[in-house]
């Protein structure tokens, strides 16, 4: 079986990464990382890439003048290794519109909150200051705006009364590195479609489906 090329686009701690690097790393795995770039050198997600033997490139920003240049180079880099998907994990970059276009339904991010809640930064703060009781993490197809697009696969955890923003990160972090090898895996199967803006997965049976239930943690 061939596997299905992936590269991973981080800016730092690159524990999303691991989760995708330790998941390749059963044979059965339907994907396989064929690089990871970082817009940020000397970060852990980099160390880790190194340490599984897996090709990396340091696309900086800094080093362009505008994010045309920026996204055309990373472009140029991702094309070169031809990846059938591209994963955002903690990549803390905006990009184009040319760009999400160019890698559109092959393009993916996790972000830490159950999306459409909780767009952008600072989220676990903003959850526990408004009381909710459950949040959650989505693995979601890219599109131009900020942490939109077809969502693919969403965890969810219950919120404590005596949460703070770190306590309720490590929570859904744990459930970030379940969903997002379990969506890698439904798309390099074949079996995740895009129609008319939401995401039908071929088969899904829970628990296996596109949402895991509260109970953890
Ligand atoms: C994760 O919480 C992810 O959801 C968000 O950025 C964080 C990255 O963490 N987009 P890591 O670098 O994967 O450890």
């Amino acid at each position: 079986m061939a596997r299905m090329k992936v590269a991973v686009l981080i800016s730092g701690r690159g524990s999303n990464l691991q989760a995708l690097i330790d998941a390749c790393g059963d044979a059965d795995f339907p994907a396989e990382i064929v690089l990871v770039i970082s817009n940020v050198p000397g970060v852990q997600g980099l160390s880790r890439a190194e340490k599984a033997g897996i090709p990396t490139a340091l696309g900086k920003h800094k080093d362009f003048e505008d994010r045309e240049g920026f996204e055309d180079a990373l472009t140029e880099t991702l094309v070169e290794a031809a990846p059938e998907l591209v994963c955002l994990a903690g990549f803390m970059r905006m990009l184009g519109d040319g760009f999400v276009r160019r890698w559109r339904d092959r393009l993916i991010n996790i972000h830490p909150s159950l999306l459409p809640a909780f767009k952008g930064v600072h989220v676990h703060e903003r959850i526990v200051e408004a009381g909710v009781r459950i949040s959650g993490c989505t693995v979601h197809f890219v599109r131009p705006a900020v942490d939109d697009g077809p969502i693919i696969v969403q965890a969810a955890v219950p919120v404590h009364p005596d949460d703070d923003a770190d306590a309720l990160a490590a929570r859904v972090l744990r459930q970030e590195h379940r969903i997002y090898p379990l969506a890698v895996r439904l798309i390099a199967e074949g079996r995740v479609r895009v129609v008319d803006e939401h995401v039908l997965i071929d088969g899904a049976l829970m628990p296996e489906g596109v949402l895991m239930n509260p109970g953890e943690g």
